[in-house]
C-alpha cells in the first residue's frame, strides 16, 4: 500500500518533462498534499484509503507547494502553516469566498460554515474573523495538522454551548464529517471543498449536509482533464466527455459546474453559478454555486459545445441536436473538423448582480476600487463584464486570430473598440490576458485583425 503512495504512476516516466510541461498545467496529486513523501504517514492511509487510490503521481521538485511550518500574513490576518499544504497565491480565491459568504449573512442574517478540507485553517478563519460566521467546522482529513489548526483558529474565542460556540475542529475524511452532518441533520449555509484534481466523490455529501438555498464552493485542480488529454478521466469524475480546445481552461470551469448539476439533479437540487474563477496557479478552477430545490428545467445550459478547427467558430448544441451536428462552414453533413465536448455547463459563468454586490463590498473594505488598482478589481470588473448574458461561451485569442489571419497580434483595445463599433457584445475574458469574449464569429474577427494591421 504504502509503495503505492510513493512510486510514481508508470506512465509518467514514459512522458518527457517538456511534453509534459507543454502539454498542459500538471494535476496535483493527493498524494502530495497528504503526506510527506520523505515520511508517509499510515494514520492518513487507513483514514482516507479510498483517497489514496485516485491519482498520485508525486509533485516534480519544482513544485510551489510550501511544507515548511511559517508565519503567513493575509489581510492583515496572522496565522501559522505548519507541515499543512497551504499557498499564498489562493488568497484570490480565499478573498471571493469570504465576500460571497458576508453577501450571504447578510441577507440570511445566518451563516454557519464547513470548511471540510481546511489545511492550517486560514480560510476558516476568515470566514470567522471577516465574514463574521456565526460558526465554522473546521475539518481536514491530516490529523497531524491538529495543532496548527487549533492554534491558528485561537485567536477567535472558541465560545461554548449550542448558541456561542463560534468553532470547532475534527480530522476526518471529508465525506465522512459531510455525511455525519447530515445524518444529525446539522446542516451549513456554505460548504467549501478545497479538494485536489478531479475529486467529484464530495459532492453528494457536501449537498446532503448542505442548507436549502446554500452555497457550495468547489474546486478542480485538474488542467489535463480540462485541457482534453483525459476524456474517460473527466466523463469518470464529471460526467463530460472533454476534448482539446482554444478555451480548454473556461471548459475547466463548465465541466465542474456541469458535475454538479449532475450529482445536484439525481438529487432533485439545481444549481446555479454565483462565480467562477480560474487561476493559473495550480492550476485551480473554483465555483461558488447556489443550491436550490428543484429539477433541472430543461435542457438549457447543460449540453454540448464544438470548436470548429478549419473556420475556429464555436456552437452550441441541445441533446435533440445531437445526431446532426456539423459545421455550417462545410457542405458535407459530417463535419470532420469538428471537435465536441460535453455534456457541461454552457450557461453564464457568473451572477452579474452577485459579482457587483461583491464588487460593492470589496469596495467598501478597501480591497478593491479605482485607487487600490488591486488584481482583485480588475478580475471583479472583467467577471462582471464576462457576465453579460449576451456573450456565449468560450473566448477567442487573439493570437489565434492573428495566425488565421496571416497578421501580426493585433493590439487588444484596438480589437475591442472596432467590435464595439461594428455592435458585437465583447468583454475581456479573467482566464486570458490576450483573449476576448464575443459574438463576432471568427471570420469577422480576422477581417478586423487585417484592416487594423493596414
Ligand atoms: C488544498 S488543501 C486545503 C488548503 C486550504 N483550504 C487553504 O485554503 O489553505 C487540501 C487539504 O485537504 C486535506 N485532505 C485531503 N484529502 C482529504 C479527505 N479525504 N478528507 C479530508 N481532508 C482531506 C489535505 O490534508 C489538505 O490539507
Amino acid at each position: 500500500m504504502i509503495t503505492r503512495w510513493v512510486d510514481p504512476p508508470k506512465n509518467a516516466q514514459r512522458i518527457p518533462a517538456m511534453s509534459l510541461a507543454l502539454a498542459s498545467p500538471k494535476t496535483l496529486s493527493p498524494f502530495s498534499f497528504l503526506c510527506n513523501p520523505n515520511k508517509p504517514n499510515p494514520q492518513i492511509h487507513n483514514l482516507i484509503p479510498k483517497f489514496a487510490t485516485l491519482n498520485h503521481n508525486p509533485l516534480p521538485d519544482s513544485s510551489p507547494i510550501d511544507r515548511k511550518s511559517e508565519q503567513q500574513t493575509e489581510r492583515g490576518l496572522k496565522f501559522d502553516t505548519g507541515e499543512t499544504f497551504f499557498r499564498q497565491e489562493s488568497a484570490t480565491g480565499r478573498d471571493l469566498g469570504v465576500l460571497a459568504a458576508t453577501l450571504y449573512k447578510k441577507s440570511r442574517g445566518r451563516l454557519r460554515i464547513l470548511d471540510a478540507l481546511c489545511g492550517c485553517g486560514i480560510r476558516s478563519l476568515r470566514y470567522l474573523v471577516e465574514a463574521e460566521a456565526d460558526f465554522v467546522l473546521v475539518n481536514d482529513g491530516n490529523v497531524e495538522s491538529r495543532d496548527v489548526i487549533t492554534a491558528n483558529l485561537s485567536q477567535v474565542e472558541r465560545g461554548s454551548g449550542e448558541e456561542e460556540e463560534r468553532w470547532r475542529v475534527t480530522l476526518m475524511d471529508a465525506n465522512r464529517i459531510m455525511t455525519e452532518c447530515y445524518l444529525n441533520r446539522d446542516f451549513y449555509d456554505l460548504i467549501d471543498i478545497d479538494s485536489f484534481g478531479s475529486d467529484s466523490s464530495f459532492l453528494r455529501s457536501a449537498i446532503n449536509a448542505l442548507r436549502m438555498d446554500g452555497l457550495l464552493y468547489v474546486t478542480s485542480t485538474d488542467g489535463f482533464s480540462s485541457g482534453g488529454r483525459r476524456p474517460q478521466q473527466t466523463l469518470a469524475a464529471y460526467g463530460a466527455y472533454v476534448r482539446p480546445m482554444p478555451y480548454s481552461n473556461e471548459l475547466g470551469l463548465r465541466m465542474l459546474i456541469g458535475g454538479v448539476v449532475r450529482v445536484a439533479s439525481v438529487m432533485g437540487y439545481r444549481v446555479t453559478p454565483l462565480f467562477s474563477y480560474y487561476s493559473y496557479h495550480g492550476p485551480v478552477f473554483r465555483v461558488m454555486l447556489r443550491v436550490i430545490r428543484g429539477k433541472l428545467p430543461d435542457s438549457r445550459h447543460y449540453g454540448f459545445i464544438s470548436y470548429c478547427r478549419d473556420c475556429g467558430n464555436s456552437q452550441e448544441f441541445s441533446w435533440e441536436e445531437l445526431g446532426r451536428i456539423c459545421c455550417p462552414c462545410s457542405d458535407s453533413k459530417v463535419s470532420m473538423s469538428l471537435v465536441v465536448s460535453g455534456p457541461l455547463w454552457t450557461g453564464p459563468l457568473h451572477d452579474t448582480s452577485y459579482i457587483t454586490d461583491m464588487l460593492t463590498l470589496a469596495k467598501e473594505w478597501g480591497w478593491a476600487g479605482s485607487d487600490t488598482g488591486t488584481d482583485l478589481d480588475k478580475l471583479l470588473n472583467t467577471m462582471a463584464a464576462e457576465s453579460d448574458p449576451i456573450l456565449p461561451f468560450g473566448f477567442i485569442n487573439l493570437d489565434e486570430v492573428a495566425s488565421r489571419a496571416k497578421v501580426n497580434s493585433p493590439a487588444l483595445k484596438a480589437v475591442v473598440s472596432a467590435l464595439q463599433k461594428e455592435g458585437y457584445a465583447v468583454s475581456r475574458s479573467h482566464i486570458e490576458s490576450n483573449a476576448l469574449k464575443t459574438n463576432c464569429p471568427m471570420s469577422e474577427c480576422i477581417r478586423i485583425a487585417q484592416e487594423l494591421q493596414q
